[in-house]
């Protein structure tokens, strides 16, 4: 069987598909950052017009890439929320249309369930239970994952998803959008002493976040600096090593309530190396596993969603013939699915 995934929620366009015998049998992608990056952000309009164009080309190339052809597709999958409602629609509409014309089923994909799927799309996929840490550019969240789609939210934030605060920080720094890449890069040349910014909320007995307060943080430490390169270096390393500890902080309080020892990180924050450097070393002095989706799967693709919609279309849940988007979707609404029915593709 294989599933046709498409990704379109915010500013990439994603296709891949996901064979259930092979995995993985293609992925193309189209990142509009280029085109954002002059406005310093996503421009709504902007990205649904964009997917429009690329969307028809990318499932081509997909297909190509795995030798393959329509007819061979069992469904089609795409990211039906949350995200922007243009970006979404576009992915909807396509989606909706070509199984409808192919006479094949369409899936709805929650984009956060893609996300923490994305690990398994790597060799060594983590067994269930786990704690599942999601910190994208809209969502940070602390998650106990009993099987697919049985989601407890034990925290999130409550102001700045942790991206937000990696691009809002680098905007103050002078950094192009989307931040994140860039900070870390300029973090690596900084002095992990020169500031010593709060780890937000560590003092609570919750897993919430808050990052809103670190920003102010690094908005004052800017303001009294001499600006000079070191230093904003410095400032984008003492920035990160906050966000580092506080995340690791915060899972390790998750594991501990719930008497897990098996961590899995996903989400486009989820790509940065000292942010894996840190919670590799919180799961190996826990003596537990940790997984993450290499770097290309931790921010926005069609693989996840691929791979989300197998597991969705094994479990009979098919979308009804309304093109439907969900701009805000809360993970606690997916049904959970029993392992039988799911294990051979995930653990193959
Ligand atoms: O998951 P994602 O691609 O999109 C959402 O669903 O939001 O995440 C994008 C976010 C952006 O805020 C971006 O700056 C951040 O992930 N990001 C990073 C890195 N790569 C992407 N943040 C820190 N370090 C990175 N290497
Ligand atoms: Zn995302």
């Amino acid at each position: 069987m294989k599933v046709l995934g498409i990704e379109s929620s915010c500013d990439e366009t994603g296709v891949a598909i996901y064979d259930s015998d092979k995995g993985l049998v293609a992925h193309a992608l189209h990142s509009q950052i280029a085109m954002h990056a002059q406005y310093g952000g996503v421009v709504p309009e902007l990205a649904s017009r964009d997917h429009i164009k690329r969307i028809i080309p990318l499932i081509n190339q997909a297909l190509q890439e795995a030798n393959t052809s329509l007819d061979e597709i069992n469904a089609i999958a795409y990211t039906s929320g949350p995200g922007l409602i243009g970006a979404l629609l576009v992915g909807a509409m396509e989606a909706r249309a070509l199984a409808y014309a192919l006479g094949i089923k369409a899936i709805e994909v929650h984009h956060m369930e893609g996300h923490l799927l994305a690990p398994m799309l790597e060799d060594n996929p983590p067994a269930f239970p786990f704690v599942a840490l999601l910190v994208s550019g809209g969502h940070t969240m602390l998650i106990k994952v009993e099987k697919i789609g049985s989601y407890e939210i034990l925290g999130e934030s409550v102001d700045d998803a942790a991206g937000e605060a990696f691009d809002k920080t680098a905007k103050l720094l002078g950094l192009p959008y989307p931040g994140g890449p860039h900070l870390e890069k300029l973090a690596q040349n900084g002095d992990s002493k020169a500031y010593h910014f709060p780890r937000p909320m560590l003092d609570r007995d919750n897993c919430d976040f808050s990052f809103a307060g670190l920003k102010t943080a690094v908005l004052n430490a800017l303001n009294k600096s001499d600006k000079s390169a070191q230093t904003q270096a410095n400032i984008a390393r003492c920035f990160s090593d906050a966000v580092a500890d506080t995340l690791s902080a915060k899972c390790n309080k998750a594991l501990k309530q719930c008497g897990y020892n098996r961590l899995v990180v996903a989400g486009g924050v989820s790509a940065n190396s000292a942010i894996r450097e840190s919670l590799t070393n919180l799961m190996h002095k826990r003596g537990g596993e940790i997984f993450f989706a290499r770097k290309e799967f931790c921010t926005d693709n069609g693989a996840m969603i691929a791979l989300a919609g197998m597991v969705r279309y094994l479990n009979a849940e098919y979308a009804s013939l309304e093109v439907n988007v969900h701009p805000r979707w809360p993970l606690s609404m997916l049904k959970a699915i029993e392992q039988d029915k799911v294990k051979n593709i995930l653990y193959r």
